[in-house]
C-alpha cells in the first residue's frame, strides 16, 4: 500500500478517539480517558502499559513492542505538535491511495489517441506512394 512506518504508528494515533465495542469487533473499551478528544494521550497511555479500563489491540502493543516503530511512538507521546502535523500528512495519504488525478488520466488519453493518429497518417503516407509508383510503372510498360 505503500505505507511508511511513520504513516502505520500515526494513523492508528486515530485511536486516541472513540471506543471499541464487544457486539461489533469482540474488543471492549476505549484508547483513551477522553475518547470524544483528539490528542496525544493514545501514544502517552501505549508507553504506560497496561493501565485498567484501557483498550489495547494486539496492533497498538506491536507499536512499542518492534523497535522500528517505537521511536514515532516516543516522539509523538512527547510531541503533540509533531503527531497533528505528520497525522494530517499520513490521513491524506492514505485517503488519496488509488486516486488518479484526472489531468494525468487525460494526457495519457491523448497519448494513446495521438499514436493513433499517427500510425494512420503514416499508413496513408505509404499507400500514396505506392499507387503514385504503380501508376508510374503503368505508364512506362503501356509507353513500350
Ligand atoms: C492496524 C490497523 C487497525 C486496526 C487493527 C484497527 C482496529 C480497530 C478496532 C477493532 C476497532 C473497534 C471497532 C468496534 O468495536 O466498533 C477500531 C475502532 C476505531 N478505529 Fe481502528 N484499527 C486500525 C486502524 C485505524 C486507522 C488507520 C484509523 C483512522 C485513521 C482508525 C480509526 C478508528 C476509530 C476512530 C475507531 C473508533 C470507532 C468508534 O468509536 O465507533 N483505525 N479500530
Amino acid at each position: 500500500m505503500g505505507l511508511s512506518d511513520k504513516d502505520i504508528v500515526v494513523l492508528s494515533g486515530a485511536h486516541t478517539l472513540g471506543k471499541a465495542r464487544s457486539e461489533r469487533s469482540g474488543f471492549d473499551g476505549a484508547w483513551t480517558k477522553e475518547p470524544l478528544k483528539f490528542d496525544n494521550f493514545y501514544f502517552i497511555e501505549l508507553l504506560k502499559g497496561e493501565s485498567s479500563g484501557l483498550l489495547k489491540l494486539p496492533t497498538d502493543k506491536a507499536l512499542v513492542e518492534d523497535p522500528a516503530f517505537l521511536p514515532y511512538v516516543e516522539l509523538y507521546a512527547k510531541d503533540e505538535e509533531a503527531f497533528f502535523r505528520d497525522y494530517a500528512e499520513s490521513h491524506k495519504k492514505l485517503s488519496e491511495l488509488g486516486f488518479v488525478p484526472p489531468s494525468i488520466s487525460k494526457s495519457a488519453k491523448c497519448d494513446v489517441s495521438t499514436s493513433t493518429l499517427l500510425a494512420q497518417a503514416a499508413v496513408g503516407v505509404a499507400v500514396s506512394v505506392a499507387v503514385v509508383i504503380l501508376s508510374y510503372v503503368y505508364e512506362i510498360s503501356r509507353k513500350k
